[in-house]
């Protein structure tokens, strides 16, 4: 089956330009520059879709999802969190490592790949999660999207606490490492001294701006040291964005991303949400807020990047020592970053950028991250005018919730393509059809 997309405005990092894509057996085989004649392209074997006043972009990349096979069944699978994606216009994942039982060893990633493989619609990969005694192992895994290194611990019990483990993941592995920045030992620190506490609002200060700090300078210290390649992931403050901007000057083995809810929550949203908005790394202050903002308009951010982390609503409508920490959020990215670009805070270059071609190639991800002919054809159709509310009746993830419900947004994916098959249609229809293992670049796979 051929498609072809037509009359579409196609968003590249560096420009918008009208113009058709052309689709044949998964890939783009051919984009033209230009207003076409749909009607006369119409025939028997191909699918013509007049994209006319609709943006064409790059399916987006979501290099942190929680999407908790094996083991977290009732929070999430592979089967909603795919739908959810294709909803956000979210065709590529990574899945993080902290399922029950934790990815920690090759048997361990291959019988998740086995589970995944059967019920994923979007194309995925799969990081291993490093622990205080796993680095060995590690370092002989194939196959994986990189390492996810929990250096505070969060959801799970995946941590690496001990600097020293950190250098050797650093040096004896080949991996990229993702970082979870929080200093363990400042945030159980602060846990003590406000044992008991039950206001939600307190988890900021547990675990507070130096905590992150701390673990970003550790981190950044031992990556400059060996020259060796880090990303930090869900970034939340000024400190540490600022941090990471000094370091970059002279080091561009050294990524970040930022999370959509620390770029439009901030630590007053306790007030409306309480528990709900529990969080690791927690929400920070408006000042934080509008920093991260401008990490993005000055390139120290690198991605967007989701931490989908799938809760039940009852588990998260606890009182906030029985909360568990993390917010659903892979649907909504794109339609937030729209909202901005309606708003005048971003460009739709940049929307590409930053949710698309940076997670390839940041990620070594092969065939993916631009309209281009010899790329995976996986992309999608937006409608930059489509004003409407967030809706739970629209959400597709098993955590069917979200701080952002009743949250009136402009823009919308409309279509989601992947592997040059029609996924997703606005606003509650999928089609059938697998999502395929990505492969990395410099990956021993
Ligand atoms: O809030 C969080 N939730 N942060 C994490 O690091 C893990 C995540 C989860 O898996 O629930
Ligand atoms: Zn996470």
């Amino acid at each position: 089956m051929k498609q072809f997309v037509v009359n579409g405005n196609i968003v590249t990092p560096d420009e918008i330009f009208e113009g058709a894509v052309f689709v044949k057996d998964g890939k783009i085989v051919h984009v033209e520059d230009g207003s076409v004649d749909a009607v006369a392209l119409e025939s028997e074997d191909i699918q013509v879709i007049d994209a006319h006043d609709q943006f064409i972009l790059p399916g987006a990349i979501d290099v942190h999802v929680h999407f908790r096979i094996p083991g977290g069944e009732a929070k999430e699978d592979w089967t909603h969190g795919s739908k959810a994606a294709l909803a956000g216009g979210v065709t590529s994942v990574l899945d993080m490592p902290n399922t029950n039982p934790p990815t920690i060893s090759q048997k361990l990633l291959d019988e998740k790949r086995a589970l995944v493989g059967k019920d994923a619609m979007v194309n995925y990969g799969f990081y291993a999660g490093a622990t205080n005694d796993n680095v060995e192992e590690v370092a002989k895994m194939t196959g994986i999207a990189g390492v996810k290194i929990y250096m505070g611990s969060s959801t799970g019990n995946l941590l690496v606490d001990d600097m020293k483990v950190l250098e050797d993941f650093m040096t004896k592995t080949d991996h990229l490492l993702v970082l979870h920045a929080e200093n363990e030992a400042c945030i159980r620190e602060h846990m003590a001294e406000h044992e008991g506490e039950e206001n939600p609002a307190v988890h900021s200060q547990i675990r507070d701006p130096e905590c992150a700090a701390q673990a970003v300078k550790d981190a950044l210290a031992l990556a400059k040291k060996h020259k060796r390649r880090v990303h930090f992931t869900h970034v939340s403050t000024g400190a540490e964005l600022e941090l990471i901007r000094e370091a970059k000057k002279d080091a561009d083995y050294i990524t970040m991303d930022v999370t959509p809810h620390h770029l439009f929550l901030s630590s007053k949203d306790y007030d409306q949400y309480g528990t709900l908005v529990r969080v690791n790394p927690p929400l920070r202050t408006e000042e934080n807020q509008h920093l991260l903002w401008e990490g993005i308009a000055d390139g120290t951010v690198d991605l967007v990047a989701t931490d989908h982390a799938p809760h039940q609503l009852k588990e998260k409508e606890q009182i906030y020592s029985k909360a568990p920490s993390g917010l659903p959020g892979v649907q909504l990215m794109m339609p937030l970053l729209f909202h901005m670009v309606n708003e005048g805070q971003l460009t739709l270059e940049k929307v590409v950028e930053l949710t698309s071609s940076h997670p390839a190639q940041k990620f070594g991800i092969e065939g993916k991250g631009a309209i281009e002919a010899g790329m995976d054809a996986d992309f999608m159709i937006v409608d930059l005018q489509k004003l409407e509310r967030v809706c739970h009746h629209y959400l597709w993830s098993k955590a069917n919730w979200s701080p952002f419900h009743g949250w009136h947004l402009k823009g919308w994916p409309v279509m989601t393509f992947v592997g040059g098959e029609l996924r997703y249609e606005w606003r509650d229809k999928f089609h059938e059809g697998k999502g395929s293992e990505l492969t990395f670049v410099n990956s021993s796979s």
